[in-house]
């Protein structure tokens, strides 16, 4: 499983250039080199698996998450089509969209749990759910029904723009914590 990754809300012009560049090693250059590294290892041998962890952002390009959430597609168009293009060589390729998975992400994202849509899937869970997934040779999961429902039913326009709006809050929420710690630096 492939899992590391990260990133912080708020507008895409107000980041850093050399600090993009390092998250898109993070969230999808790391993930071209495992692939590419075991998939050979994998298909030489005739047997093997991998979990790439994406992001359920990487379904939508999010505002004020536009560069995670194009890094995250990254894995998610990779792994979808590694399911199917090393099936035939006995290696089964899946990739989890998780949105919202109750992890320090949360905190670290500034988001308030109460104001989420869905009250967030407890860690454990959401890696039970998604081995089950693996093992039924699935190309790719969302943790949690509720989620995958809201997926399927909620227009695109209308869960860009939501998702961005809670994002901008969550952005605004972290810069006043760093104003605040930075207040009470002696
Ligand atoms: N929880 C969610 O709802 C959610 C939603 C969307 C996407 N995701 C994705 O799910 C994956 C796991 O995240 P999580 O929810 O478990 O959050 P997390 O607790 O913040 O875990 C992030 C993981 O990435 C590792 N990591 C971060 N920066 C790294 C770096 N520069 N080099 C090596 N490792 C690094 C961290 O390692 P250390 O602990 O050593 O720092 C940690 O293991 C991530 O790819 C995240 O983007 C999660």
């Amino acid at each position: 499983m492939s899992n590391a990754g990260g990133g912080s809300p708020g507008p895409f012009l107000d980041q850093a250039l050399d600090e993009l560049h390092r998250r898109l090693v993070l969230n999808a250059t790391s993930y071209l080199e495992l692939a590419h590294g075991f998939g050979r290892r994998f298909v030489a041998r005739g047997r093997g698996g991998m979990v790439l962890v994406a992001a359920l952002g990487a379904v939508h390009g999010l505002p004020n998450m536009a560069h995670v959430s194009a890094s995250k597609a990254y894995v998610l168009m990779l792994g979808e089509a590694l399911h199917y293009e090393l099936e035939s060589a006995g290696v089964d390729v899946m990739v989890m969209l998780p949105g919202n998975v109750d992890t320090p992400i949360i905190d670290a994202y500034g988001l308030e749990r109460a104001e989420l849509p869905i009250r967030p899937m407890p860690a454990d869970a959401a890696v039970r759910e998604t081995v089950a997934a693996f093992l039924k040779k699935r190309p790719m999961h969302i943790p949690g029904r509720l989620m995958r429902l809201m997926t399927r039913l909620v227009p695109r326009s209308r869960a860009v723009r939501m998702n961005g709006r809670m994002l901008g809050k969550a952005a605004d929420r972290l810069a006043a914590r760093d104003l605040a710690a930075s207040s009470v630096t002696p």
